[in-house]
């Protein structure tokens, strides 16, 4: 059995519960998508490519990332990979009435291998790979192999942004973060007025074993030391972050 067969998101009941309630606890969702949009307004619509931009999502889920970006360019091309069945079957639903969408179910590790092994998955290259709350499921020395792996499919000038948890630089500050996450919850739920009680989150994220996060740090020096440029961090509010870079 493979790692990601063993992890919680080969489950179905875990993936619907997600998809059904990641706006109710994800911090600052809405936001996190805004900043996405306001990137690919900027570094992306601004080109004024002749041709359709070509995204690659990565960890897609039900579409959420896409579909943001289909609001601002129903013109582009999207290839949606995950590990899941069950999400990219609701993908492929939320998806359907728009052409150019590719979709395909492999794990990371699998697109890493076949990679190794010269028979790669992947033959296009992108304009801009996306990805959100996935990556942090991979050791930093995967995270590498596949930060590397996304350069390789890139443009030249393309870009790579990384919506995803980090870990935080020293304990302390770590179980401040969480504190600040459960807050959010609660006052989201409330404007929400939703019953379900998802304070308990923060502390069963610890717990995880299928979550991995590694310090910000680590993972820009890592794009970086891969050839990335202008790696930063666009956007930070406890372990949620958004980074990425150029090639
Ligand atoms: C928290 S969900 C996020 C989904 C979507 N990106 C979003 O933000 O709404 C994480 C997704 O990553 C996928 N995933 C996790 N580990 C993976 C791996 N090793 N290979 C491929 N997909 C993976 C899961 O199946 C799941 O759909």
């Amino acid at each position: 059995m493979s790692k990601f067969e063993k992890s919680e998101w080969a489950e179905k009941k875990h993936a619907m519960e997600f998809v059904e309630n990641a706006d109710i606890y994800i911090l600052e969702r809405k936001r996190l998508f805004k900043i996405l949009k306001s990137f690919y307004q900027y570094f992306l619509l601004n080109k004024e490519l002749k041709r359709p931009i070509r995204v690659l999502d990565l960890g897609c889920g039900n579409g959420a990332l896409t579909m943001e970006l289909l609001k601002e360019d129903d013109k582009l091309q999207a290839t949606l990979v995950d590990g899941s069945s069950e999400m990219l079957k609701n993908a492929r639903e939320n998806l359907k009435t728009h052409s150019h969408m590719n979709f395909i179910h492999k794990t990371f590790q699998e697109f890493l291998e076949s990679e190794v092994e010269g028979s790669d998955v992947l033959t296009d290259e992108f304009d801009l790979v996306i990805s959100s709350l996935a990556i942090h499921h991979l050791h930093l020395e995967e995270k590498k192999s596949l930060f590397h792996y996304i350069y390789n499919h890139l443009n030249s000038d393309g870009f790579f942004l990384n919506i995803d948890v980090v870990k935080a630089p020293v304990n302390k500050l770590e179980s401040w973060y969480r504190v600040l996450w459960s807050e959010w919850i609660r006052e989201n739920q409330s404007n929400l007025k939703v019953e379900t009680n998802f304070e308990y989150l923060p502390l069963q994220y610890k717990n995880n074993p299928d979550n991995h996060p590694d310090k910000l740090q680590d993972q820009l020096d890592a794009l970086k030391s891969v050839g990335f440029q202008q790696v930063d961090c666009y956007y930070k509010y406890g372990i949620f972050s958004i980074y990425g870079g150029m090639k």
